[in-house]
């Protein structure tokens, strides 16, 4: 039997201004570190592109970890070529600000109006060399959760999404448990009811190698 490569990503981004100020979200990464220790507890061969994250390393993944969104792509694109799946679960910023100033900016440095521009699409710039690969995305929502994931599952080429609710302080962005569903191309919707990420991301990786692998 082969064993199976994957893939995965996890935490925020941080789009900087100076060295010490940036734009970023509140993901502590948790959901995807859980999911890349299931990964490996299911005996697969595992990478994990983490994002600034207080979270450990985890025995036996290869964990990379990078700041920026411009980082996360690069060190997927070296990682891509040779896995079977790519779990995208990292809370990647949408955005960065244009100029970059190379020493703690003062006071009166700080443009008030800074100018943004958006962030490479991780995702969506892999998916254009997909191949046999399976590719999972993660939609964070607020609001009309299952309809904007699916949406995402197109755009994205996706073979499936999980739909994460993160608008609830039970399930949201650092809380410990989750509650997703997982969109299928089929148009299939699996729910997973709310538990802890731990305990979510077991099922996860089951599902997956049922699913896509079996
Ligand atoms: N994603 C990515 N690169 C980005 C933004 C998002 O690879 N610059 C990935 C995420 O890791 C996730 C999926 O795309 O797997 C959907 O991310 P999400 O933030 O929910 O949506 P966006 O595509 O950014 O769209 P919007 O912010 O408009 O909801």
């Amino acid at each position: 039997m082969k064993k199976i490569k994957c893939l995965i990503t996890a935490g925020p981004t941080r789009e900087h201004f100076d060295p010490v100020r940036y734009i970023s979200n509140p993901s502590s990464g948790k959901m995807g570190w859980f999911i890349a220790q299931a990964s490996k507890e299911f005996g697969w061969d595992t990478t994990l592109v983490l994002g600034p994250s207080a979270l450990p390393n985890i025995d036996g993944v290869n964990v990379e970890r990078v700041v920026s969104a411009e980082d996360m792509l690069s060190v997927c694109r070296k990682h891509f070529d040779d896995c079977h799946i790519l779990i995208m679960s990292a809370a990647v910023s949408d955005v960065r600000p244009k100029m970059f100033i190379n020493h703690k900016a003062k006071k009166n440095e700080i443009d008030l109006n800074p100018q943004l521009e958006r962030t490479p699409d991780i995702l969506l710039t892999l998916s254009k060399e997909k191949g046999n690969k399976v590719l999972i995305g993660f939609a964070a929502e607020t609001q009309n959760v299952l309809e904007y994931a699916k949406g995402k599952l197109e755009q994205k080429n996706l073979d499936a999404i999980v739909a994460n609710n993160v608008g609830q302080a039970s399930t949201g962005f650092a809380s410990d448990d989750n509650k997703i569903d997982v969109i299928l191309r089929t148009g299939e919707v699996i729910d997973f009811p709310q538990a802890s990420k731990k305990e979510l991301a077991n099922s996860l990786i089951k599902f997956l190698s049922d699913r896509f692998f079996k």
